[in-house]
């Protein structure tokens, strides 16, 4: 059993926290899939304010959904396509204060109001994205960007050294 005590007071103690806890999770574990599933259990569990969270993978240049948690979601996007879309074709990272305002948001959850989508790189490839659902507009701000480019930057490695195997079908 993991028990991750994570008593943050902000949320760059929290996010350290978290890229610690995720650290832990996954070292020595080659299965992508393995880690992408805790992980979404760690970030569900210790971001508040969250609907969803969890991965898309890219599958031959098209996202497909990965390990997450909260409502059944869509399980293609197209790159360019909605926020998650939008980080996958600029490799940025998708910071929403007010979804509906989104050009070609994509709905999975009526609930969602404000959305941050963070690609995931391995050696300058994209392998998924990360992406957290809010139903607070403006839930996130740089510090959450800050953060999860953290995360990404270590599920990069991690996810990384297996990518050609279990990530691409
Ligand atoms: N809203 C996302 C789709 C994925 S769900 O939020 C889980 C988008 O516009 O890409």
């Amino acid at each position: 059993m993991y028990e991750f005590k994570i008593t943050a007071e902000d949320k760059a103690e929290l996010y350290r926290q978290l890229v610690q806890a995720a650290d832990a999770l996954t070292a020595g574990e080659p299965d992508a899939i393995a880690n992408m599933a805790n992980v979404a259990a760690l970030l569900w569990d210790n971001l508040p304010e969250l609907n969803w969270a969890g991965f898309y993978r890219n599958v031959g240049g098209e996202l497909v959904l990965g390990p997450f948690q909260g409502r059944a979601a869509c399980i293609r996007i197209p790159f360019g396509k909605g926020v998650c879309g939008a980080a996958a074709a600029t490799l940025e990272p998708q910071c929403v204060d007010d979804v509906h305002a989104f050009p070609g948001h994509i709905a999975c959850d009526s609930a969602s109001a404000s959305e941050l989508v963070v690609p995931i790189l391995a050696e300058g490839r994209l392998i998924a994205v990360l992406d957290l659902d809010s139903p607070r507009q403006s839930r996130f701000d740089a510090e959450d960007v800050a953060g999860c480019v953290r995360l990404a930057q270590l599920l990069g490695e991690r996810l990384g050294s297996v990518a050609k195997a279990p990530l691409e079908s």
